[in-house]
């Protein structure tokens, strides 16, 4: 190997070593993350050059690269570690590897989950345990002769696994990625009783993180996003239904520029609830009369509290105040005939609609996930618009498929 080839690639691990500490540290979405995310994929594809790909395998605890080690280096021996620790044994980078899978990538090392086996859930960046033909400091018995090759049902068995193992990895970063997002949650909603400022950035960062999740795992998402059962419901719930309206924002081919207003309108939809009393909204058994009245002016109040915070989008204060508008007006609060519901409302009272039936709430079990959709189907055209909620059952269909397949 040219000595210029492995200064490149010297060069690459000097940023992308960093760019894995700040996704780590801070979010994916952060400003550091994503400038060092923007110079670590310019000094990767410097470093692939004219070849086709960049090989790197961790080998009796060297880098190598063409059967060559790297010199020692602080980021040689901090890649070492880290892919170590993730029980990676080696990565390959193709040279028309996009700056989103790039991202994506880093995200699941640092976000995601630990990895346990070798699998190859990129189309561009294969990495993995073992099996091509070269000692790892690991699994000196897995030597493979490089000629055996696998018969084809042998390929297609393997192909499952994989598949499995993807869905598995993508349902625990979207689980990882919940759990943070819920911290944010319980911020907002604390800002808001003290009366501080929004974490607004944090709120961005945090609908970015779903956006790059959802192009990750598509309708994967679905199976456990709605079936959790936390007590902190209001956070789960506000995360949950972010997830949900943003899905369906995405299946609907809504612009990339939107989805982030999208995202957080449906983040604080209920952000009005901190304005109604604890007794009331936590209460067990049936509310009053006059009890349900004042749990219907928490629209009114969460669009008349986000109406002049810095850095929310006005789409946010839009979704807080017609979400229980419904699509047939029987809902609340009551408008003027002549009233256009914003179609970002109306995705977030379907998103609101199916996560309140699947809790479970302390009052009632949560109902069945194919009662609920006969019961969306029927809805549409009556309180749901009848277009989105048939774009929201089709995204649950293509779920329960991939799940049955
Ligand atoms: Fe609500
Ligand atoms: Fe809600």
């Amino acid at each position: 190997m040219i000595i210029e080839k492995k200064e490149r690639i010297q060069n690459f691990l000097k940023v992308f070593l960093p760019t894995l500490t700040n996704a780590h540290q801070y979010t994916i979405a952060h400003q550091l993350t994503v400038s060092s995310i923007e110079t670590a994929h310019a000094q990767l594809l410097e470093a692939i050059g004219n070849d086709l790909t960049l090989f790197m395998k961790i080998v009796e605890g060297r880098v190598v690269i063409d059967e060559e080690p790297l010199e020692d280096s602080i980021y040689v021996n901090r890649f070492i570690q880290f892919f170590k620790k993730r029980a990676i044994q080696y990565v390959r980078f193709s040279y028309d590897t996009p700056q989103d899978e790039f991202t994506s990538f880093v995200a699941m090392l640092t976000v995601g989950p630990t990895l346990s086996e070798d699998t190859a859930i990129f189309p561009h960046i294969q990495y993995g345990k073992v099996g091509l033909g070269f000692k790892t400091d690991d699994d000196e018995e897995n030597e493979i002769d490089e000629s055996e090759k696998w018969r084809d049902e042998e390929a297609e068995s393997a192909r499952e696994a994989e598949q499995n193992r993807k869905i598995a990895q993508i349902k625990q970063y979207f689980t990882d990625i919940q759990e943070k997002d819920i911290g944010i949650m319980e911020n907002v909603y604390e800002a808001v009783k003290k009366r501080k400022s929004l974490p607004d950035r944090d709120i961005r960062d945090a609908v970015t993180d779903i956006v790059t999740a959802i192009k990750q795992g598509s309708s994967v998402l679905l199976a456990f996003s709605p079936l959790r059962t936390l007590d902190e419901y209001t956070f789960t719930h506000s995360t949950n239904v972010c997830i949900l309206t943003l899905a369906q924002a995405m299946a609907l081919n809504i612009k990339e520029d939107m989805l982030h207003d999208i995202g957080v309108a449906a983040l604080l939809h209920d952000v009005g609830k901190m304005f109604i009393p604890e007794e009331i909204l936590n209460k067990q058994g049936k509310l009053t009369d006059d009890e349900f009245e004042q749990i219907k002016l928490h629209p009114q109040k969460g669009a008349e509290y986000l109406i002049d915070k810095p850095g929310i989008p006005p789409l946010a204060i839009v979704a807080a105040y017609e979400h229980h508008m419904q699509f047939n007006f029987s809902g609340y609060p009551k408008v003027s005939a002549n009233w256009r519901q914003n179609i970002c409302s109306q995705m977030t009272t379907i998103s609101d609609y199916f996560d309140a039936c699947r809790t479970k709430r302390i009052y009632r079990d949560s109902i069945e996930t194919n009662i609920i959709m006969d019961q969306m189907s029927k809805a549409g055209g009556v309180t749901l618009n009848p277009v989105l909620a048939k774009n929201f059952l089709f995204l649950l269909k293509k779920l329960f498929e991939a799940q049955q397949s």
